[in-house]
């Protein structure tokens, strides 16, 4: 995309005017005031459900514990996936307890991507859940509560069973017991409606000896939404967090294929999460070697492998590139280095409806231009108002290119995107000084 957003004149006035009177606090309520401003609905869905704006916590360490989900829903973010918790039978007993760990210390960095772009990481030594799933249950039903009262969604996040190099079975009572559990909490609150929830791919799993074998992958891409579905028939949406693994672009971009290739029916994955972080078997955290890692170089290349799987992949070779979109797309929330409202809309342009964030919440004070109020208004502040690097500005600016009705909330705008790729491809590609005339 151009470096700079070039809405209308008197619309980019009217965000450099909000940008520093909302430093005192943000306009309440939210949506309604960036409608009635600007005309833009920031309405959208995530795994199918409505939520009232499209920023949303990642599933991690500051989604784990009752007072922070309900400053979220204080400060108006759409949506939080909780901490992913540890698959467990109706025994307690939990194949992949090597992932709950108790968090240490966390590291918060500046980072220089490849490209010599600065950004932010996070490292640290925690992996899931740690404390009982009885805990977890609990807390995923205060969770729902506050969500429910702010219009906020809430979902769980799980880490079921994958077989090893080793294994040939699958322990489906894990995924019986988990999801049905989780299932149960869910419709004390939202009854009959279909529970959504993210499978987590980890990226320390790309450092494990799990994910050795390319085959192996792609077997439990293939397995695990049934799996989740046959837990609860009808009842869970079920969503992939995809891992970046440590083999090149094109497993990235096989493995989407083998996710969007499953027949309608309980095979088939209801959304995609994409992408998870990058791990570096090479680098070292206190007295652990391998970790997993974020910044410009995660945004660059989730970017770059949803732009090929988008566009290059789906184009059936002949034809023109008005046909590049694919029927099949599911629908996608975006997670990888969204630090600013641009990256966001970076992700929406190929075909994402909404945005999850972890470092953004984790930077210090001194990151963000709000001078009161918790950080995840810091944030929303940061996403929406910037003048150069905010959602507002850049929806408004591609709202003059592309000729969007301004009834398209985000998820139509998704949409949109994921059917007229050739004129995204065509706006992504243009240089600066010809971007918008
Ligand atoms: C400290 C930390 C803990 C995390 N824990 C989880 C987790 O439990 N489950 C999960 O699905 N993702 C987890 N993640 C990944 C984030 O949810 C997010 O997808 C990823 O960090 C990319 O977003 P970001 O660049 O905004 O941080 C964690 C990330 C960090 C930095």
């Amino acid at each position: 995309m151009p470096a700079i957003p070039r809405p209308r004149e008197a619309d980019a006035r009217r965000i450099a005017e909000d940008f520093e009177r909302f430093r005192d606090g943000l306009p309440r309520p939210l949506e309604p005031y960036v409608f009635d401003t600007y005309g833009v609905d920031l309405g959208s869905e995530y795994a199918g459900l409505r939520v009232k704006n499209p920023f949303g916590k990642a599933s991690g360490q500051l989604s784990l514990a009752r007072h922070q989900v309900e400053r979220d829903a204080e400060s108006g973010l759409g949506f939080v996936i909780l901490k992913t918790v540890i698959a467990q039978d109706s025994g307690g007993e939990r194949s992949m307890r090597e992932w709950a760990i108790p968090e240490t210390r966390m590291l918060v960095e500046p980072i220089r991507g490849r490209l010599g772009r600065d950004g932010w990481t996070v490292t640290w030594k925690g992996r899931g859940w740690f404390d009982t799933f009885h805990a977890y249950r609990d807390f995923f039903d205060q969770a729902l509560r506050l969500g429910q009262a702010a219009d906020m969604l809430v979902a769980p996040s799980v880490k079921y069973h994958l077989p090893g190099v080793e294994e040939t079975a699958w322990k489906r009572e894990e995924y019986d017991f988990t999801t049905s559990r989780l299932l149960e909490v869910w419709s004390q609150h939202y009854g009959d409606r279909p529970m959504p929830l993210e499978k987590d791919f980890s990226p320390t799993l790309a450092g494990s000896e799990r994910a050795t074998q390319q085959a192996r992958i792609a077997e439990w891409f293939e397995a695990v939404p049934s799996l989740i579905h046959r837990a609860a028939p009808g009842r869970v949406r079920v969503g992939l967090k995809m891992f970046n693994a440590l083999f090149e672009d094109e497993f990235q971009l096989r493995m989407l294929d083998t996710i969007h290739s499953a027949q309608p029916g309980e095979g088939r994955t209801d959304f995609l999460v994409y992408g998870n972080r990058l791990f570096d078997p090479a680098r070292k955290f206190e007295d652990k070697l391998g970790v997993a890692y974020g910044g410009p170089d995660l945004s660059d290349r989730n970017l770059a492998v949803l732009e090929r799987f988008r566009f290059a992949r789906s184009r059936p070779p002949g034809l023109p590139a008005q046909s590049a979109a694919r029927e099949d797309a599911l629908p996608l929330s975006a997670t990888g280095d969204i630090h600013s409202g641009r990256i966001a809309i970076e992700y929406l342009l190929r075909g994402a409806s909404s945005f999850q964030m972890h470092t953004l919440f984790q930077l210090p004070n001194g990151a963000f231009s709000m001078r009161v109020g918790s950080k995840t208004e810091k944030c929303l502040h940061h996403l929406l108002f910037h003048p150069e690097d905010g959602a507002i500005a850049w929806l408004l600016d591609l709202q003059r290119r592309f000729v969007w009705k301004p009834e398209m909330n985000i998820d139509k705008k998704a949409q949109w995107c994921q059917q007229h790729w050739a004129a995204v491809a065509e706006q992504l590609s243009l240089p600066d000084n010809q971007a918008n005339g």
